[in-house]
């Protein structure tokens, strides 16, 4: 999908410009036209001749030299971009660009240019969790620019922490996935919950439940890529964040989803409750590790809130809200209740005893109930490519 695109890489000055050589390589692999832009601080990591072998195109760097392809250089390339991505992304270029100063050619060019943004945050992790260098983050993506997740690992600075630019093939991928998808979505907010959350009964013990967060993870990346502004509400999961997310956020219980979900709802054209929510916890919470005593023991519980049938009250004319229903029997007709009850657009029922389906696998099975009584099914298939139908179905309500 990157044939004939035109790639404006903006290479900022931290030591991860090295692996954004092989960004430029891979980009230009895959038919893309890439022009780099680089601050003087990149220089003094990789030459500018490196990027221009690589690229086949001049590299923009000073504001004020004279220029052989464009006529005002930054906004040339401002104009050209069919995506801009800046990798690495350094505090400084974040701060820089959340406060719109144009003081260089690469973040001249930001400001003027009207293409979607990438980009890949990559330093020191005290500098990434840093509140300064979270809120720009924040601004940039509510301004709609897309996130590129930092990876965990070992950073350069000695220490091991977030804030490793992801691995150049990652990059290239976004982008690439980017263009593939029609952007049906785009000025659309999308909320999504996903994973089980944990109820927490003393310091060291939980219940819990198997969901991976797979399926609603699958939601939100589909999502991204038909160019809506997601939030992702997500209980405990391995799973990586996806990128271009506007927002992520982690929560344990049920009662931090529903707080989380609640005050995001009203902004939500779309909410997809894909989350394993516990529907008990425990009555008490034990301030200390409870000990083994007698042979037997009884906990109590209490109901949690039902954050979906509390939104289905909520819910306004043009918002769309979509339920899950993992049922072991009776699926259909427990589905139904469901998505009467909790006054739902559409619910997405699964049933969990069937191999490859429901909690922890790559694949599901699901059948979509609608509210004119129609039954959509599908055959076996992978959650990202379920995510693609969920979305189509959202988006013929919408029409
Ligand atoms: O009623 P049940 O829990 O089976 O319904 C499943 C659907 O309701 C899922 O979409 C789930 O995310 C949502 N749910 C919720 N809050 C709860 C329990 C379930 O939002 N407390």
């Amino acid at each position: 999908m990157l044939e004939g695109k035109k790639i404006v890489l903006c290479v900022a000055g931290g030591i991860a410009a090295y692996k954004v050589v092989e960004v430029a390589s891979k980009l230009r692999q895959r038919g893309a036209e890439v022009h780099v832009i680089m601050t003087r601080e990149a220089k003094e990591f990789v030459t500018e001749l490196t990027f221009r072998e690589i690229t086949g195109q001049p590299v923009a760097s000073d504001m004020f030299a004279p220029v052989a392809h464009f006529n005002v250089e930054h906004i040339a390339l401002a104009n050209l971009a069919d995506a801009v991505l800046i990798a690495p992304a350094t505090a400084n270029v974040i701060a820089k660009a959340a406060c719109g100063i144009a003081d260089d050619m690469m973040t001249t060019t930001l400001l003027a240019t009207r293409a979607p943004i990438f980009f890949a945050p990559s330093m020191n992790s005290n500098m990434l969790t840093n509140d300064v260098t979270q809120e720009n983050i924040k601004k940039l993506t509510a301004r709609g620019w897309h996130l590129i997740e930092p990876a965990s690992g070992h950073l350069a600075c000695g220490t091991s922490g977030k804030g490793r630019l992801p691995e150049p093939m990652e990059l290239v991928e976004t982008i690439d996935e980017f263009f593939s998808a029609e952007k049906t979505l785009v000025g659309k907010n999308v909320l999504v919950t996903a994973a089980g959350t944990r109820e927490p009964i003393d310091p060291v013990r939980y219940i819990g439940n198997r969901s991976s967060g797979r399926m609603g993870y699958s939601i939100a990346q589909e999502a991204v890529a038909r160019g809506a502004n997601v939030t992702l509400v997500s209980g405990l999961s391995a799973l990586s964040v996806p990128r271009g997310l506007s927002e992520f956020i982690s929560v344990e219980t049920a009662a931090e989803m529903r707080s989380a979900v609640l005050e995001r709802f009203s902004k939500a054209d779309i909410v997809i409750k894909a989350a394993a929510v516990a529907d008990y916890r425990a009555k008490v919470v034990a301030e200390n590790k409870i000990k083994k005593n007698d042979d037997e023991w009884t906990l109590t519980l209490e109901k949690n809130p039902d954050i979906l049938k509390e939104l289905g009250q909520k819910k306004k004319a043009g918002q769309i809200l979509v339920g899950f229903a993992a049922e072991t029997q009776h699926l259909l007709e427990n589905a139904k209740t469901k998505l009467e009850k909790k006054n739902l657009d559409f619910i997405v029922a699964n049933d969990v005893t069937k191999p490859n389906a429901g909690f922890n696998t790559e694949t599901n099975l699901i059948k979509i109930l609608s509210r004119d009584g129609s039954i959509e099914e599908f055959p076996l298939m992978k959650k990202r490519d379920l995510a693609a139908k969920i979305l189509d179905r959202v988006e013929s309500i919408m029409k």
